[in-house]
């Protein structure tokens, strides 16, 4: 090879180098852009989870498919059997949220998913004003668990990080519906218990920013089942 001819390899050899460099990059910034543009946001919990509260709807059709419900939570809301919940008197925008999440997948419950798999959202905020409407009955605290409940209910236990409850969901358990706070107010014990324990465990993860499982991880079994009492038997005066 002559000299001119080693200059020509060279220059060209650093050309294709180059070339094969600006590829990469060009090859680097358009994969990075495709693939970030391919993750999906993750499913954000607010939007799955602020209903904004429920003003308006056909409390006629919450009426009528309320009667599937009936067997279970009692044709006025108000079940008789502990393990299903009251829902007489709660805020639609909570009874709403709960169906939705049923749902999606993102509360589990397998006799709550077969009952919510047809309805619309419309039929949801239509159930939640239906069940709002009716007055939900009270029960009675055994007595030996009201002082203890009714610390934990009202100011909680700050050597272990317990808020008072009263301050999201009221002197009486009639909760915020603006704030997404259910009306807990007496609601079954056992039912009450239930979530508080499921709540703890993590197997009910649905509460948004996970107040409810930060609070619930706290608190002995003994807690749970007073403050659950004292729910019970909590009323307007
Ligand atoms: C076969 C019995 C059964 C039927 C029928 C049924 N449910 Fe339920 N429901 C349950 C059980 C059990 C739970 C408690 C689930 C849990 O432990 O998380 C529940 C929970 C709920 C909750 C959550 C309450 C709360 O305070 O968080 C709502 C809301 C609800 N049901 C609405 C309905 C509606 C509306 C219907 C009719 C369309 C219906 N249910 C039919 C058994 C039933
Ligand atoms: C910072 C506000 C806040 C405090 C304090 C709080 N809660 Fe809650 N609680 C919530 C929210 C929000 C939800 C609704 C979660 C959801 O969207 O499913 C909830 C839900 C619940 C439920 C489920 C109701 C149902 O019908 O299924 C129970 C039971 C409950 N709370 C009990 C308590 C008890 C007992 C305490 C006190 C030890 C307490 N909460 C303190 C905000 C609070």
């Amino acid at each position: 090879m002559s000299q001119e001819q080693d200059k020509i390899f060279f220059r060209n050899f650093t050309l294709v180098i180059v070339f094969i460099a600006v590829m990469m990059i060009a090859f680097y910034i358009v994969a990075d852009l495709v693939t970030n543009k391919e993750k999906e946001p993750v499913k954000n919990e607010m939007n799955v989870n602020s209903v904004i509260n429920i003003t308006t709807g056909n409390i006629n059709n919450g009426k009528s498919l309320s009667q599937t419900c009936a067997v279970c939570h009692g044709p006025d809301g108000n079940s008789v059997n502990p393990i299903w919940p009251k829902l007489a008197g709660q805020h639609a925008s909570y009874t709403a949220k709960q169906l939705k999440n049923f749902k999606d997948g993102i509360r589990v419950n397998a006799q709550m998913a077969g009952m919510v798999a047809t309805l619309s959202e419309q039929d949801m905020n239509d159930l939640g004003l239906y069940f709002e409407a009716q007055k939900n009955s009270f029960g009675y605290a055994k007595p030996e668990s009201i002082n203890l409940g009714e610390k934990i209910y009202r100011a909680g236990h700050s050597e272990s990080g317990i808020p008072a409850c009263m301050s999201c969901h009221g002197p009486a358990g009639s909760g915020n519906p603006g704030a997404m706070y259910p009306l807990l107010r007496g609601q079954h014990a056992e039912y009450t218990a239930s979530q508080l324990k499921m709540f703890k465990k993590g197997e009910r993860n649905n509460d948004t920013n996970n107040v409810m499982r930060s609070i619930a991880s706290r608190m002995t079994k003994e807690q749970i089942e007073a403050v659950s009492e004292y729910i019970q038997g909590l009323r307007l005066q």
